[in-house]
């Protein structure tokens, strides 16, 4: 069976080193190993409008910059297919026959529907649109027959309701011969990547909060905002005992630091584990930590931000991209509509048979 991948990002802001972390760095690993049949990247601009109703110009604005992002960490268009979710029509179309299959209840269940609208305060009234796009992400992901979903762990709710789509469809329309493939979601393993936190130590990075680190940000950036960042607020002196848990500076260190970068940028140690050690004990300035910590984290955003820079100055460029790669997308979609149309039987014009037995039936 062909190895797919699809995954994509809501154009609401720029991609931050959470996404990074949790998805991004991931995908190009396995965009670069080769094993892969093909690879989509979607700017969910259709998703991102069910809940910026009010702000289609925020998201227009927005698919440039992901785009901009994506190039930047190193996704290459002519290894993975960029596209943009609006274009290719045929998504909504299979998000409506996939309606069939689902109940309110059952999305009333999604964990990560329950506590958007929370978040959002939909609780007394929720666009249909906002409520039904778990449904339209299974038409994302099921346009390619994507078997492998690279996400963030929020999304697993996501992946969990599509399976059930899929399984409900093939036993329903097409128990021989099954259409549609169930999909795996691949997570991070490290625990620090599933959720990276904002840099203020709260649970997560989000542009309203103003915590995040932006892949776009410049060097002097990054250096501000981990020199301010949240660490334990026990550690008062140098020589005070310190905590990990909750250390924000010690969860990115976590998802960032490599043993060479000990090497390069402080030899005192030879891995975390011995930095960790002396910072638990005592005689460990917070500083000294966070200096380290931006040295990992420059290096790692360095050549993002002048690849990011270099795909900038040739933005038409960039649409043709995500104008190339949604026509492919489309082609794509569009073969899996008819089957699923076949399997549906909705394909009256194809069906020879059909108009045959009917003309039999009505002049015999
Ligand atoms: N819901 C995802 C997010 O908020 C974006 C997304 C839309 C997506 N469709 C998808 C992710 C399909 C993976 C697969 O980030």
């Amino acid at each position: 069976m062909s190895k797919i991948i699809l995954t994509g990002d809501r154009p609401t802001g720029r991609l931050h080193i959470g996404h990074y972390v949790g998805s991004l760095r991931r995908r190009v690993e396995l965009q670069n190993s080769g094993e892969y049949d093909k690879i989509y990247i979607m700017i969910a601009d259709a998703q991102a409008l069910t809940d910026n109703i009010e702000n289609p110009e925020k998201v227009r604005q927005n698919v440039i910059e992901v785009a901009l992002d994506y190039l930047a960490v190193g996704l290459d268009p002519a290894k993975s297919t960029l596209f943009i979710q609006s274009q290719i029509s045929e998504l909504t179309e299979l998000t409506f026959y996939y309606m069939d299959l689902v109940t309110v209840s059952r999305l009333q269940r999604n964990p990560t529907v329950k506590s958007e609208i929370q978040l959002r305060n939909f609780e007394a009234s929720i666009p249909v649109g906002f409520f039904t796009y778990p449904i339209s992400q299974a038409a994302d992901i099921t346009f390619c027959k994507a078997n492998v979903v690279p996400v963030g762990e929020d999304q697993l709710p996501m992946i969990e309701q599509t399976k059930e789509i899929v399984h409900k469809f093939n036993s329903v329309y097409a128990p021989d011969n099954p259409v549609l493939v169930e999909p795996k979601a691949l997570v991070p393993e490290a625990e620090a990547c599933k959720r990276l936190p904002g840099t203020d130590g709260k649970a997560k990075m989000s542009k309203s909060l103003g915590n995040c680190i932006y892949l776009a940000d410049s060097a002097d950036e990054v250096r501000t905002k981990i020199m301010s960042m949240y660490t334990d607020p026990l550690h008062l002196q140098v020589s005070d005992p310190g905590h990990l848990e909750g250390n924000t500076v010690f969860t990115y260190l976590d998802a960032f630091a490599r043993e060479e970068h000990f090497a390069r940028y402080c030899p005192d140690y030879a891995n975390l584990d011995e930095m960790k050690e002396h910072y638990t004990k005592g005689g460990l300035g917070d500083v000294k930590v966070k200096k380290f910590l931006n040295h990992v984290i420059q290096e790692e955003l360095e050549p993002i931000r002048n690849r990011r820079a270099a795909f900038g100055k040739d933005i038409p460029e960039i649409y043709n991209i995500l104008k190339k790669g949604s026509e492919a997308a489309r082609e794509v979609a569009a073969q899996t509509l008819a089957e699923v149309k076949h399997a549906m039987k909705i394909d009256y014009f194809e069906d020879m048979e059909l108009i045959q037995a009917q003309s039999a039936r009505y002049q015999g």
